[in-house]
């Protein structure tokens, strides 16, 4: 009974991995509480993470986990935001074939090859963010919020660029896809989304009168043929895009960073041999990525996940955090080792729903930590260990602030 989380609060999100490593050793897939006492299945070992997201028994179509919720909200009192059609018309919100005919839009965009193609702008960018802050430590700072001087705007100003839009709303955006995503206030992420569509919408009507080259133009194209793109479903696609690009990275970088700090030995391991960050990303992705939980999945009918068999109808939550640190899978999985074999990680995620970003993110926090690390590297924490905390997010895990030292 006290070996597993009851309800996935502050408490547990600050530390999660200790509450995992006690579920996958004696109740690796159990019925938990979101802190808006919505009951889900929470599922933490490596084999049963994987087997579970290609299960197309476990769906994720927005309309039926509606469906679910209300009922769940009937049964137990439990409460769920309703934040509209506009921005959940998404592929991650849906199943085949509109998930197939919504995936192909984009995927193009993310190859290896055009990714790559980035690389010069990225490292640009890069070069400018940490100018500005070594301009800060000259004047004598010595207490920089790392997330917002460097790993945030990172990301942000790299799918705007990509996505043709500009960066002008960028604080408002960063508030309204924080309280979207948190899983904390039903209501305030009804008003974020709305206040989100509305933006959006702006944002689509400029550019249909402004075409460029880049993908928003393109996607505005698709959705003149009803075949590609229907209703709300490019207002969504936009939404999706720019919430992983204000979610993710931004930890990627954040969250690796603070591994580094933590493991002296491997921050001198990159900086002697720097060309090292693109496998420091990968151990950084498996040992504290940045999306905890994948997105919910429902049971469409019973499902047998390990030895626990979930009744039709029940919402469903995979733990990637604690796919990564099963030690069935990573021998010696609680220790940071970017010399280690991170493949098959799930950081991700698994099955047709694979993050499409993924080069992206990668080619980001390669960029990131590598020029971090020849730029400040004696960097050091900025306050005591124990005062870092985590944002209360369900599915992400990030930083509040990361104050470091630039030196
Ligand atoms: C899906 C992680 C960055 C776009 C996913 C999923 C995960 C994930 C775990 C699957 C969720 C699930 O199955 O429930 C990450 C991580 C990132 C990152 C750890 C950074 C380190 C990005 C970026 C973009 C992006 C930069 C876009 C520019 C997407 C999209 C999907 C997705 C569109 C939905 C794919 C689908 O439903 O087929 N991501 N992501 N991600 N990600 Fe990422």
């Amino acid at each position: 009974p006290h070996t597993a989380p009851s309800v996935l609060d502050d408490e547990f999100l600050q530390d999660p991995y200790v509450h995992y490593a006690r579920m996958r050793e004696n109740d690796p897939t159990r019925r938990v509480k979101t802190v808006t006492g919505m009951p889900v299945w929470l599922v933490t070992r490596y084999a049963d993470a994987k087997a579970a997201l290609t299960d197309q028994r476990l769906r994720k179509d927005y309309r039926e986990i509606r469906r679910v919720m209300d009922n769940k909200a009937a049964e137990e009192g439990a409460e769920h935001p309703d934040i509209g059609d506009a921005v959940q018309a998404h592929m991650l919100n849906m199943d085949p074939p509109d998930h197939t005919r919504l995936r192909k839009l984009v995927v193009k965009a993310f190859t290896a090859r055009r990714v790559e193609a980035l690389r010069p702008r990225v490292e640009e960018i890069t070069r400018e963010l940490l100018d500005d802050m070594a301009a800060r430590a000259a004047e004598g700072e010595t207490e920089i919020d790392l997330l917002d001087a460097f790993a945030f705007p990172l990301p942000i100003r790299v799918i705007c660029e990509l996505l043709g839009v500009p960066e002008d709303r960028r604080d408002d955006f960063r508030t309204w896809s924080n309280n979207v995503v948190s899983g904390k206030d039903p209501r305030a992420a009804e008003h974020a989304a709305a206040a989100m569509a509305e933006y959006l919408l702006e944002l689509i009507e400029t550019k249909r009168t402004h075409p460029g080259e880049d993908l928003l133009t393109g996607l505005i194209e698709s959705s003149e043929d009803s075949d590609r793109l229907q209703g709300n479903e490019l207002v969504a696609m936009v939404f999706l895009l720019l919430v992983a690009g204000h979610e993710t990275t931004v930890n990627l970088i954040g969250n690796g960073t603070l591994a580094l700090l933590d493991s002296p030995d491997q921050h001198e391991k990159l900086r002697t041999e720097p060309e090292r960050a693109a496998k420091v990303v990968e151990e950084a992705l498996r040992f504290d990525g940045p999306v905890n939980l994948a997105t919910l999945r429902f049971t469409s009918e019973p499902v047998t996940v390990g030895e626990v068999e979930i009744p039709e109808g029940e919402l469903v939550l995979v733990s990637l955090a604690s796919a990564n640190r099963d030690e069935d899978r990573f021998p010696d999985a609680q220790r940071f080792d970017q010399d280690r074999a991170t493949g098959g990680h799930l950081a991700f995620g698994h099955g047709i729903h694979f993050c499409v970003g993924a080069p992206l993110a990668r080619l980001e926090g390669e960029i990131a930590l590598r020029q971090l690390s020849e730029r400040f590297p004696n960097m050091t924490l900025a306050v005591p260990r124990e005062e870092l905390r985590y944002r209360f997010s369900t599915l992400m895990r990030g930083l509040e602030r990361l104050p470091v030292t630039p030196a």
